[in-house]
């Protein structure tokens, strides 16, 4: 079996400041509890930390992460937030864009980018990112994301059939972890290049070619309503713009799109 550790993931990694440290461990909670505890440490920027398995794996809107060990990529990435704290939507795309685009190069398959933190094969969930900020002296955000890299159609568990895919199962062969992770931080580095000299507009044009639903009609599942419209695009901060049935354009920044009605 192929290691999965530091020094293989360091060998072909050619970042500047993701990957400078990386954790992997075996087994852990989750990635982005060990994330936050290394930057309330002061551990530098860029930082990554990987888990072959996660006990409680987290999602947004507080749900649960499925993931089974040594078949996925369970990865945190600590970040500066000075420059992105009020912008974590836009974080999130950033690195919607680079998984993407990683997925593309490496395997050829049709990755698109579901709003906001899905990355889709054929309308089916590969990928979930989620980004999370806390009120820390340090002014760190970790960006955590889960890759159903080589799980097998029978690994997931009932409720997400037909609704979660794994590279494996799309290109219907192994995918190395390894190549694949260095290749998904150094797309992820360029990303946060460009936010952090302030060109996040330059994503834009990639988000609109990736996305799998724009100019679409959609649900998006909010709170306390769910609304239909036309999905416009985002705005500089990675808000949802959605025209609304009645024509009044609405912008969404938190929120999720009803699987059952799009793509
Ligand atoms: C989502 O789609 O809701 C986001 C899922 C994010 C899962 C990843 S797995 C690595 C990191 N650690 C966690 O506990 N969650 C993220």
């Amino acid at each position: 079996m192929e290691e999965f550790s530091e020094d293989t993931i360091k060998a072909g990694l050619e970042t500047q400041i993701i990957g400078q440290k990386i954790y992997v461990y075996n087994k852990t909670s989750s990635t982005n509890d060990i994330a936050w505890s290394l930057a309330e440490k002061h551990n530098a920027e860029g930082t990554v930390i990987l888990a072959e398995e996660q006990t409680k794996g987290r999602g947004r809107l507080g749900r649960t992460w499925f993931s089974l060990p040594q078949k996925c990529i369970l990865c945190s990435i600590i970040l500066k937030s000075n420059i992105l704290s009020e912008r974590l939507n836009l974080l999130t795309i950033g690195v919607s864009v680079a998984i993407s685009k990683a997925v593309r190069e490496a395997t050829s398959l049709p990755a698109y980018i579901k709003w906001p933190n899905d990355v889709v094969i054929k309308g089916k969930k590969v990928c979930g990112i989620l980004a999370e900020k806390r009120r820390t002296k340090t002014g760190f955000v970790v960006i955590g994301f889960g890759i159903n890299v080589n799980l097998d159609e029978d690994d997931f568990p009932r409720d997400l059939c037909g609704k979660a895919t794994s590279l494996k199962m799309e290109c219907a062969k192994k995918v190395s972890r390894v190549e694949f992770a260095q290749k998904v931080l150094l797309e992820i580095e360029k990303m946060y290049l460009y936010l952090r000299k302030g060109e996040g507009n330059l994503l834009f044009d990639e988000w609109k070619e990736m996305s799998s639903i724009l100019g679409k009609q959609v649900r998006v599942i909010l709170q306390n309503e769910v609304v239909e419209g036309q999905a416009l695009g985002i705005d500089p901060d990675g808000a949802l713009i959605l025209r609304l049935d009645s024509g009044i354009s609405r912008r969404i920044t938190e929120g999720t799109i009803d699987y059952a009605f799009c793509c």
